[in-house]
C-alpha cells in the first residue's frame, strides 16, 4: 500500500517520513539526556520502568517434620515450634535485613528470573559500547552476580528454600525481613513481584520462626505521596492483623504505653518532592495525613545527598536510612558521615537507621562500575560498618544491606567457596573464558556468623 502510494507522492511521503523520524529521534534523545543527568545511584538498584502482571502461584507451605528438623539443627525450627524451645529463637527485632523475593528458576517457575540478568548499559553510549551490554547471563551456572549462592540459582517461590532462608535469619539473630515490595500488578524490570498470596505464605512461615516482616516500598512507575498512602492502607489492611507483621514502638516516645506502629522503608523517596510527602506525613491538622489514623506508621525515607538533611525533615519522615553498602557511594552511605547524621537525627528528632553491609560488587551486571567495588576484606569491611553504626549514639534500629541482593554483591546469605563457569563474556568484556566467582573464603556462613556476633553486641549495648 505504502509503495503504490509513494510512487505517486514520493516527495510528500519522504517529507512526512523525515518529519516523523525527526520527531522520534528528538523524543529518543530527550529520554536519553534525562538518563544521562542521573547520578550513579539512580541507575543503581533495579528500577521498575517495565511493568509485569505475571504473578507466580503461591508456595505451598508444608508443615515441618519437627523431629527431622530437630536432628538437623540444634534449634527447632518449623511451623510447630513448641513453647519450651521458642525462647531459643532469640532474634533481635531491632535488626532488619533487606530481602529480595524476586528470584525464579526453571524447576519452580518455568523460567529464570533475575539470575539471567542482562549486562546493564552505561548512560554514556561510548562506554556502553565497550561491553556486552544487553547480553544476558545463562543460569544455572552463569548468573548475574559476582558470587554464587550456596543454595544455587534458587526460586523465591520454593517453600523449602524459604525455610532455609528463615533458618539463616534465625542463626544470624536478625529479627526482621524487609521485603522488597511493589503494589499488586507492578514489578521490577526483571518482573517477578511478590504476589499477595506469596506474602501471606511468607508471613505465615516467618511467624513460625519468630521473625517479623516489614515492607520496602520500591519506586514503581507513577509512585507519588498519595499512591504511597494507598500502599500503606493496602499493606495494613491486607497484612496488618498477621502476628508476623512488624510493629514497633516509636523509639522517640518515652511513654511505655505508646502504641506499636508499622514501619516501612521507602526506597528512593527523594524522587517525590518533600512538600508532597508532607501532605501525608504532617502532624498538623490535614485531611490527607496518616497521623493518628489506623494507617499511621513509622515512615523511613532514603537519605542520599547532604541536601537531604533539609528534605527529610521537611517531608515529615519519621526517620531515614542510607541503604547503599558501598561506603562513600553517596553522602549518606559514607560511614565517616554517620556521626554527623546521628547529631542531625538527634537535633531533628528523627530515627536514624544506618544501613550496614559486607561490601559491594556489581561488575557482573554493571561491568563499567568497578570504581564502586568495595572488597569484603575477609569480613573486615562488614565489621567496620557495624562498628561505625553503633559508635556514639546507639541507633534504635540497624538495617543490613542486604540478605540477598546478589547482583550488587551486598548479600550476607551463604555463598559457594569454589565456583567457576565457562562464559562468552567475562565481566561483560567480549572475551570468553573461565569466570571464577568470588567467595567468602572457606566458610560459606562467614557473614551469618559475623552478624550473630554483632547482633549480640548490639543487643547487650541496648540493655
Ligand atoms: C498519584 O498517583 C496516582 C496513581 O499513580 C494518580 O492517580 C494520582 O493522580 C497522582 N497524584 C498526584 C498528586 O500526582
Amino acid at each position: 500500500m505504502v509503495r503504490i502510494y509513494a510512487r505517486k507522492y514520493t516527495v510528500l511521503v519522504v517529507v512526512i517520513l523525515f518529519i516523523f523520524f525527526g520527531v522520534l529521534v528528538f523524543i529518543a534523545s530527550n529520554v536519553k539526556s534525562s538518563d544521562a543527568k542521573k547520578p550513579n545511584h539512580l541507575s543503581g538498584r533495579i528500577h521498575p520502568e517495565k511493568m509485569s502482571n505475571k504473578l507466580f502461584p503461591p508456595p505451598e507451605i508444608v508443615p515441618a517434620d519437627t523431629n527431622e528438623a530437630k536432628q538437623q539443627q540444634n534449634i527447632l525450627i518449623g511451623n510447630k515450634v513448641n513453647d519450651e524451645l521458642r525462647p531459643k529463637l532469640e532474634v533481635n527485632h531491632n535488626v532488619h535485613a533487606f530481602y529480595y523475593a524476586w528470584y525464579g528458576n526453571e524447576a519452580t517457575d518455568g523460567k529464570y528470573s533475575h539470575w539471567n540478568h542482562p549486562f546493564l548499559p552505561h548512560w554514556e553510549k561510548r562506554i556502553s559500547e565497550l561491553y556486552a551490554t544487553g547480553k544476558t547471563h545463562k543460569p544455572p551456572d552463569d548468573i548475574g552476580a559476582n558470587f554464587y549462592p550456596l543454595l544455587g540459582a534458587y526460586s523465591s517461590r520454593d517453600p523449602v528454600l524459604l525455610r532455609k532462608h528463615m533458618e539463616q535469619f534465625v542463626l544470624a539473630k536478625i529479627g526482621v525481613l524487609v521485603l522488597s515490595w511493589y503494589p499488586p500488578e507492578k514489578a521490577d524490570e526483571e518482573g517477578s513481584p511478590a504476589s499477595e498470596q506469596f506474602i501471606h505464605s511468607f508471613l505465615k512461615l516467618a511467624n513460625a520462626y519468630n521473625l517479623k516482616v516489614c515492607f520496602h516500598i520500591e519506586p514503581y512507575a507513577g509512585r507519588n505521596a498519595s499512591s504511597v498512602k494507598e500502599d500503606l492502607k493496602h499493606i495494613i489492611e491486607q497484612y496488618g492483623s498477621h502476628p508476623a507483621f512488624y510493629r514497633t514502638k516509636d523509639p522517640r516516645q518515652l511513654a511505655v504505653n505508646a502504641r506499636d506502629l508499622p514501619l516501612v522503608y521507602v526506597y528512593d523517596s527523594y524522587l517525590t518532592p518533600a512538600e508532597d510527602w508532607n501532605k501525608i506525613l504532617t502532624h498538623k491538622e490535614s485531611k490527607n495525613s496518616i497521623r493518628g489514623t489506623e494507617y499511621d506508621a513509622l515512615v523511613i525515607g532514603l537519605f542520599v545527598e547532604r541536601a537531604h538533611k533539609e528534605t527529610i525533615r521537611m517531608a515529615g519522615f519519621d526517620g531515614f536510612y542510607t541503604y547503599f553498602a558501598s561506603s562513600g557511594f553517596t553522602y549518606g552511605s559514607k560511614q565517616a558521615n554517620w556521626m554527623s547524621l546521628k547529631l542531625y537525627a538527634r537535633d531533628e528528632n528523627l530515627i536514624f537507621i544506618p544501613s550496614i553491609g559486607p561490601g559491594y560488587i556489581d561488575t557482573n551486571v554493571r561491568p563499567w562500575n568497578d570504581k564502586n567495588t568495595k572488597h569484603r576484606d575477609n569480613g573486615n569491611y562488614y565489621e567496620t560498618s557495624w562498628k561505625k553504626a553503633v559508635e556514639g549514639d546507639i541507633p534504635s534500629f540497624i538495617s543490613i544491606t542486604s540478605f540477598n541482593e546478589w547482583h550488587e554483591g551486598t548479600q550476607i546469605e551463604p555463598a559457594m567457596s569454589e565456583k567457576s563457569v565457562f562464559v562468552d563474556h567475562i565481566l561483560g568484556k567480549p572475551k570468553s573464558g573461565t569466570f571464577q566467582y568470588e567467595s567468602y573464603g572457606k566458610n560459606p556462613d562467614l557473614y551469618l556468623d559475623l552478624t550473630r556476633n554483632w547482633v549480640e553486641i548490639f543487643t547487650d549495648m541496648k540493655h
